[in-house]
């Protein structure tokens, strides 16, 4: 079967500004209608942040590093996709969240104004996991190539120019990364950087335990770095996405586990684009402080 036989990518459709899938913005009163219990977890990026390597991390340290307990089912069934209305077998994150009981880990890519009111009325947990913007747009462009449900991203060329406008689907990059940042400390967030967790996952992890407040030892802090290290989670079925099927995710085209890296946009970016990115980025960026790293 063809790609194109089975779905054509679906266009984006703005919703209070920003561009989502159409199905998203099909199903959107519901999902902002969604109510978390207060003891729900969301897990919230701009997509291709970190995103599974957060969710792997964050199940295990509820699980006390029991890596077969979380196998029990692939990444997406284990932490529904709050928004996600695409084509069986990716599971819809609303229906999967009727099915389970709280205390439940859930993921969104909403920027942090469509974030439904109930998290914050309930005071959920929120984990944001940031990543550089070079590296984002590079993985974002790979994902976009394979991932067939998502509208197609054109040339590279192309490709940045949407991401500095804003126009991939769940909005701009500057807008989502800068959202969350300032109510962070408001809306006791979480917030960490894919950069630092490269550089040292210990540490990172050990600031999730905190946050989560569960009793895990040093030496499961240890293993969890190793069962959510880059090759562990390739060769794992449960987080590489391989139960989705090549008509929607052609993992020929570019696995899901790409590269797992700091710093691969160097093989990406002409030193003009860098140029002009590095410009716009500064205006886009002056008004805040992240502490973001292109390079470790
Ligand atoms: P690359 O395309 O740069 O390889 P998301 O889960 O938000 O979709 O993000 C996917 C990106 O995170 C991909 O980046 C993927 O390879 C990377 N990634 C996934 N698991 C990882 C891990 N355990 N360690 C480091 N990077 C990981």
């Amino acid at each position: 079967r063809r790609a194109g036989d089975a779905l054509k990518r679906f266009p984006l459709i703005n919703v209070q500004g920003i561009p989502l899938m159409s199905t998203i913005a099909a199903n959107w009163k519901s999902v902002s209608e969604f109510s978390p219990d207060p003891s729900d977890l969301l897990i919230a990026t701009y997509p291709k942040a970190g995103t599974t390597w957060a969710q792997e991390i964050v199940d295990l340290l509820l699980h006390n590093g029991d890596a077969e307990m979380c196998k029990r089912a692939p990444t997406a069934v284990r932490i529904p996709f709050l928004e996600i209305f695409s084509p069986p077998p990716i599971p819809s994150g609303l229906e999967l969240l009727k099915e389970m009981k709280p205390p439940r880990v859930i993921k969104t890519h909403m920027p942090i104004q469509l974030v439904p009111k109930g998290f914050w009325d309930n005071k959920c947990k929120v984990i944001y996991v940031a990543r550089n913007a070079k590296d984002n747009v590079v993985s974002y462009f790979y994902f976009d190539q394979m991932n067939l449900t998502h509208p197609e991203p054109g040339s590279w060329d192309g490709y940045i120019q949407k991401f500095m406008k804003g126009q991939l689907s769940w909005g701009s990059w500057y807008d989502h990364v800068k959202g969350y940042w300032r109510e962070r400390k408001e809306r006791n967030i979480l917030y960490l950087l894919y950069e630092d967790m490269k550089e040292n996952p210990v540490r990172e992890i050990k600031k999730i335990r905190q946050y989560l407040g569960v009793l895990v030892s040093d030496d499961v802090i240890e293993r969890i770095v190793q069962l959510t290290s880059f090759k562990t989670m390739k060769d794992n079925p449960m987080t590489n996405y391989s139960f989705i099927p090549k008509f929607l995710f052609d993992q020929s085209v570019s696995p899901f586990m790409r590269k797992g890296e700091v710093g691969d946009w160097v093989h990406h970016f002409t030193p003009a684009q860098s140029q002009v990115f590095d410009e716009d980025y500064a205006k886009q960026m002056k008004d805040v402080d992240i502490p973001f790293r292109f390079r470790i």
